[in-house]
């Protein structure tokens, strides 16, 4: 259902309410999302972005009701990936000659991904088209925020930034205003989104960040591709990608563990103890990695100074869980955190030494040679237990 957001300017997009899983299963929507298409209705009347293609009939259909498909004088395509592009081919059987504003790698998405030679208008950063009413809009290229074809694009007069996934959140919700919905669910699916999706990119971030800044646009709303939009105070959650863009923390050590006969599980609840002896006020958060959500873990690690991984030996290595769960951390480029290795073992014990040497290869700090246990821990195991997390909490 098309809603006003400012003057001339209209969410057309999707509440999604049942998404459980984004990117495959790579990324626990727990909350569902949207997908946010815009309509600028000036003397041009321009669509921004569309929906994700399960729910492009639906899209097509309202579209043409509310505002009519052969009225459309532009399509503006922020980004190619399906769950802003997915309407597109349906949309283009109705109006195929209709430009389609992009980065020239939205081209390269968009015609590898739908194999269609649309009506593309390739733009760069400063690049304007004018809607009439003397509006324009303005782009800015955002390689890498997250895709290298990504972009945003400005208009005028409005001050609505169309930021596509950047400040975005996976939260379905019917408000479309960041100061109508709950806070705490607000910030807590923005920084999952900012560690899950854009944390790879912030060296990126941050130079964009600035060079947003340095263009003094005024900015009174950024619109969002998933998520609400930003209205109320747009600026907070600048600042807050600019701090999580600069290797965030807070004081925070988190407890990762896989375990078989509950052995590392033992050992991670004497660490945990033995870091609270040394350190009364650090947050310690421990989780067993094969119940817990990966996503929502890589959250937890975003917000930590130091990361203590558990595996217990198996076939000379390390449960493959945990090999998985350090590949994540690799790909995700964590910097300025701590790491530490535990675990049982039986008979050879390359576990720990093996964690250890994967997650400095992404990107941690090592703080210990990491601690092993042969068999169940008994009362010596526990006190080393509890020594080895003293020495975590003070590194
Ligand atoms: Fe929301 Fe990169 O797609």
């Amino acid at each position: 259902m098309k809603r006003r957001i400012k003057n001339n300017v209209y969410w057309v997009g999707k509440v999604d309410w049942e998404l459980q899983h984004f990117h495959g299963f790579e990324y626990s929507t727990h909350k569902g999302s949207t997908y946010n298409a815009y309509i600028i209705d000036e003397e041009k009347k321009v669509l921004i972005d569309t929906v994700w293609s399960p729910f492009a009939e639906e899209f097509v259909e309202n579209l043409d009701q509310e505002v009519g498909l052969s009225s459309i004088d532009y399509i503006v395509i922020n980004h190619g990936e399906v769950d802003h592009s997915g309407a597109l081919p349906l949309l283009m059987k109705h109006i195929p000659d209709t430009p389609i504003y992009c980065s020239a790698n939205a081209v390269k998405s968009l015609r590898g991904q739908y194999h269609q030679d649309w009506n593309f208008q390739v733009v760069k950063t400063g690049d304007r088209v004018s809607l009439g009413n003397g509006k324009e809009l303005i782009f800015v290229e955002m390689p890498m925020l997250h895709w290298p074809d990504s972009m945003a694009a400005y208009l005028t007069q409005d001050n609505i930034l169309f930021s596509n996934d950047a400040f975005g959140q996976h939260l379905a919700t019917d408000h479309l205003f960041n100061d109508q919905v709950d806070q705490c669910d607000l910030f807590n699916e923005a920084i999952k989104y900012y560690a899950n999706i854009l944390n790879p990119f912030s060296p990126m971030l941050k130079k964009k960040l600035e060079e947003i800044a340095a263009l003094n646009l005024p900015i009174e709303m950024i619109a969002t591709s998933h998520g609400v939009i930003w209205r109320d105070n747009p600026r907070q959650i600048v600042e807050k990608y600019a701090q999580w863009a600069d290797n965030y923390q807070e004081n925070q050590i988190t407890i990762i563990y896989d375990t078989m006969w509950n052995g590392t599980k033992q050992l991670a609840e004497k660490i945990a103890a033995g870091i609270r002896e040394a350190d009364q006020e650090v947050v310690i958060k421990v989780y067993h990695l094969a119940k817990s959500d990966e996503a929502d873990l890589i959250t937890e690690v975003f917000k930590s100074k130091t990361v203590v991984l558990g595996s217990p030996t198996i076939y000379n290595s390390m449960l493959h869980s945990m090999a998985g769960f350090i590949q994540l951390l690799k790909q995700l480029r964590f910097k300025g955190k701590k790491a530490a290795a535990f675990g049982c073992y039986g008979w050879s014990g390359e576990a720990v030494k093996q964690m250890t040497e994967l997650v400095e290869k992404a990107g941690f700090t090592i703080i210990s040679e990491g601690l092993r246990s042969q068999w169940n821990p008994d009362e010596g195991a526990e006190q080393a237990a509890v020594g080895f997390g003293k020495n975590i909490a003070t590194s």
